[in-house]
């Protein structure tokens, strides 16, 4: 094989989305990694967001103790949360917006406006020896601005692509594609995530820059019917067949 094995984390919020709906302490999101572990992901990613809506402060402890995966830790880029990654440092931290204000028009981080928030934040966790990923859109002054803050990864966010169908699709795969091109010109590695599923991921696998996707929504979904091994072994399979390795 002449390239890297294309990574997939799995984002586990959801396991704790349905836990909180009865606020009682199953499903548990540490079982969920290392069932992913065991099915074949890469990594583990999750979202402790400011309202704990799903993801809490005891879980990141127990995947940092205890799952034997790189965790990639979700965060809004406020000082909260860069002292929780710095605390637990993690393998991975991903700054993702969590406010309007903070949104580009399609939904990335807008990196190039809060550059001067950004700025600190990438350093504290790189000195902290997390690897530090912008979750953005897929454009290019976003990507120039991920490269003079220096963070050496970006997530393009595939949500859009995700949601359209017919030409609105084909031209934010293209969008996706170029940027992908782009940013690893540029010396980023890339990642990609937002919203895939079984019908949309293989596009998205194909593209040769894209060393990881994070997928979580749809394979705990999918999870109540076939099971999470299973969703995450599908998932795989498709990644590994739309980038021609073999099984
Ligand atoms: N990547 C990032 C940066 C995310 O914030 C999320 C979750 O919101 C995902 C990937 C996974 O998205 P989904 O749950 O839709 O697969």
């Amino acid at each position: 094989m002449s390239h890297q094995r294309l990574r997939l984390g799995v984002n586990i919020d959801h396991v704790a989305t349905v836990r909180n709906a009865r606020g009682a302490d199953y499903p548990s999101p540490l079982r969920a990694a290392k069932l992913a572990a065991a099915a074949g992901a890469d990594g583990i990613t999750a979202h402790l967001r400011e309202d704990r809506r799903h993801i809490r402060d005891a879980d990141i402890a127990a995947l940092v103790r205890e799952s034997a995966l790189p965790l990639n830790f979700e965060m809004a880029a406020t000082a909260e949360m860069t002292k929780l990654a710095v605390e637990a440092r993690p393998h991975a931290a991903c700054i993702v917006p969590e406010k309007r204000e903070e949104l580009t028009t399609e939904g990335g981080l807008d990196a190039a406006r809060l550059s001067d928030r950004l700025k600190p934040i990438v350093q504290a966790l790189g000195a902290a020896g997390c690897r530090v990923s912008l979750f953005i859109e897929p454009d290019l002054a976003q990507l120039k601005a991920a490269v003079a803050l220096g963070a050496p990864v970006v997530e393009l966010h595939t949500g859009r692509y995700c949601e359209t169908e017919g030409a609105a699709q084909a031209a934010e795969l293209a969008r996706i594609r170029e940027a992908a091109a782009a940013g690893a010109a540029l010396g980023l590695e890339m990642h990609a995530g937002h919203g895939l599923s079984f019908a949309t991921v293989q596009p998205i696998a194909a593209i040769p820059e894209f060393a990881e996707l994070n997928i979580g929504h749809f394979l705990i979904g999918e999870a109540i019917f076939m099971g999470l091994g299973p969703a995450i072994q599908e998932m795989r399979r498709l990644m590994d067949e739309a980038r021609g390795d073999a099984a």
